[in-house]
């Protein structure tokens, strides 16, 4: 099976936004990747529902959306009304992980959960059997534009075998520090789906830069 592309919109050029998702939908990515910040998980703020209304008119791609917030339970249905396909909550952010899942799911959303760099694979597995996506933190959460941790590939390696042991087929999803040198290696260990925001948008012609990340 071949791996997904999801440009990270935080590095859009927000005065130009109907422009980049325009040139993602163009493209050959495979979902919009939407990183919610809120200044107090992680040290910055991003943007919030007015960018999601947007994306929910412009783009016709899924909308991966992966929320970097407090008690992010209190905006579940929220994000289900603004179209969004995936919903991603961080372990560390949830000490009911298991009702968060549910109350994704029961919102109508596939069901995500993002883990920080530091945090442990094991600690997801029992609920590894309700989620379709893994979203393994490969920088600290809260800046586009940051080097990659090399100790991911250890954890996609391990999370890879936890998924084949009790065959099961969520996503394993690398968020942070991807760029056109590490993409290889990052599919060769079992990554399924890969975040690229300063990768893509940087670079002279992100369109083709997300073609030569798919091959
Ligand atoms: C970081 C975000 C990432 C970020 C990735 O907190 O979760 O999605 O946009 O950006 P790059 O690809 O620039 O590291
Ligand atoms: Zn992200």
């Amino acid at each position: 099976m071949t791996h997904k592309i999801a440009p990270s919109i935080l590095s859009a050029d927000f005065a130009n936004l109907q422009r980049d998702i325009e040139m993602i939908n163009q493209s050959e990515a495979d979902w919009f990747h939407v990183d919610i910040m809120d200044g107090v998980f992680v040290p910055n703020i991003s943007f919030g529902f007015p960018v999601m209304a947007s994306l929910q008119k412009h783009a016709k791609k899924p909308l991966d959306v992966h929320l970097m917030i407090v008690e992010p339970d209190r905006y579940i249905t929220r994000f289900a009304d603004y179209g969004t396909h995936l919903l991603s909550v961080h372990i560390e952010a949830c000490p009911h992980l298991h009702r968060s899942i549910q109350a994704i799911k029961q919102a109508g959303m596939k069901a995500g959960v993002a883990i920080n760099p530091h945090t442990s694979i094991q600690q997801l597995e029992d609920v590894l059997g309700d989620i379709d996506l893994v979203c393994l933190m490969s920088v600290n959460p809260g800046f586009g534009g940051q080097s990659f941790i090399q100790n991911t590939y250890r954890k996609i390696e391990k999370l890879n075998n936890m998924k084949r042991q009790h065959n099961l087929n969520f996503e394993i999803e690398i968020d942070g520090g991807v760029t056109l040198q590490n993409y290889k290696q990052l599919i060769a260990v079992g990554a399924t789906v890969l975040v690229a925001g300063n990768t893509v948008f940087n670079s002279e012609n992100p369109s083709v830069t997300i073609s030569s990340i798919k091959q």
